[in-house]
């Protein structure tokens, strides 16, 4: 039977029925813990994180946090988590909000910085983006009716600020550098942009949903991070994913601001109906408990001791897997990251044709149009041997490329 074609069930079935049939269908689904798949799950590898997740995710499960002032305990950890967050990354305590993922966060800030450019009487507002900016910024500026200025990136898959310094102007309402950007892992310099955005009374956002849990303790451990956060004069708002390099399951992010006055452009409040004051702070309405009361759970878990531990089996995992692919004459890496995250491609092969290979071999190596996508996770530094194995056979031995097609997200 076609999957679009299911009956609305007559009877209810068991839940022992239910959960059996589940078991079995997802034994073939991707096993993340396999140290194979890579980016859409982040696999801490630790028992006790793993099951303190489930515990408390299932502890919060029921509970909304649409109205905060009914579950205490959950408008506790969001402040919580808020607050710890803008310590973390430099801004004030109660000038960000918890959202459920970086498309949200990125939504949110492109909503503010449209709110006031419209406050200081621009009809049509624009934001400067380069062509890695994640599709998050292309889906905002579509929802919010917002022109996004794509613009290209240097030879080291940077953005360079003298193509957004052309661009600039009265419209402009957002410029926007990644740290890191997802195709690439470089991050953009975000100074130079900040400093063009102050220059031209506008305002900066700095997409660190992939970096921002990971950059801090990266740069702990001795590597060089160019300033990315609020440390920067003229950052005026970030998003940043607990659910990515912050190790919570998915549902968790967090957009900060420079001031709280910032914060409240993205607030809605109404009453022009006969149910009462409705106020959100996102761009949701029910919310679930689980992910606020995840991350909570997570940062208190793991603080920064956890937190640099998880960073240096990265950097490890990172260092085997770069190790292995520059030991292969014909294998290049795009651009040269600055965290853990990096494209590679063949100087002489067809190099969705490796990919292929590496499939049939059990690995999930994301495919992006110019080679292919690797993102480490703590786990992945137990399959560095593996990898270089499998990868060195690949090279050596495969066929003409099946025609895999570079796919990221989908609709049904
Ligand atoms: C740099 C960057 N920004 C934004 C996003 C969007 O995050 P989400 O998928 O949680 O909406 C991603 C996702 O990978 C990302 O890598």
């Amino acid at each position: 039977m076609d999957d679009t074609e299911v009956p609305f069930p007559e009877t209810g079935r068991s839940g022992d029925d239910i959960l059996e049939q589940l078991r079995s269908e997802r034994a073939e689904d991707i096993d993340w813990k396999s140290g194979r798949a890579f980016s859409l799950v982040y696999n801490v590898d630790e028992e006790d994180h793993e099951r303190l997740l489930e515990t408390v995710g299932a502890m919060f499960l029921h509970e909304n946090a649409l109205n905060p002032f009914k579950y205490r305990t959950l408008m506790r950890m969001e402040r919580e988590v808020v607050a710890m967050a803008a310590s973390l990354f430099g801004s004030p305590p109660r000038a960000g909000s918890m959202s459920s993922g970086g498309t949200e966060s990125i939504f949110l800030a492109v909503h503010t910085a449209r709110q006031v450019a419209r406050d200081r009487g621009v009809e049509k507002p624009q934001i400067l983006t380069a062509t890695t900016a994640h599709p998050a910024f292309a889906k905002a500026c579509h929802y919010l009716d917002v022109e996004q200025v794509r613009l290209p990136v240097g030879g080291d898959g940077r953005a360079e600020a003298d193509a957004f310094a052309d661009h600039i102007g009265t419209r402009t309402a957002l410029v926007v550098g990644s740290a890191p950007c997802y195709p690439f892992g470089v991050i953009d310099p975000i100074p130079d942009l900040a400093a063009l955005a102050v220059e031209n009374s506008t305002l900066c956002h700095v997409d660190a949903c992939l970096g921002g849990w990971l950059l801090p303790f990266w740069e702990r451990l001795g590597e060089d991070v160019t300033p990315w956060d609020f440390r920067v004069e003229g950052v005026t708002s970030l998003s940043a994913d607990i659910h990515k390099y912050g190790y919570c399951f998915k549902g968790a992010s967090v957009v900060l601001y420079r001031d709280r006055e910032l914060l409240e452009k993205q607030h809605f409040v109404y009453d022009d109906w006969p149910g009462g004051l409705y106020a959100s702070a996102t761009a949701a309405g029910t919310r679930s408990g689980a992910p606020i009361a995840g991350a909570w759970a997570t940062i208190t878990h793991l603080g920064v001791d956890g937190y640099l531990r998880l960073a240096r089996r990265v950097q490890q995992g990172t260092r085997g897997f770069m190790d292995a692919i520059r030991s292969i004459e014909e294998l290049e890496i795009t651009a040269e990251p600055d965290m853990s995250v990096f494209e590679f491609g063949s100087r002489v092969d067809d190099i969705q044709a490796i990919g292929d290979v590496m499939d049939d071999r059990g690995w999930h190596l994301d495919r992006q149009q110019g080679g292919l996508h690797v993102m480490i996770s703590p786990g992945h530094d137990r399959v560095v041997d593996d990898f270089a194995s499998d990868l060195r056979a690949a090279v050596a031995d495969h066929g003409e490329a099946r025609g895999i097609e570079a796919i990221y997200g989908s609709v049904s």
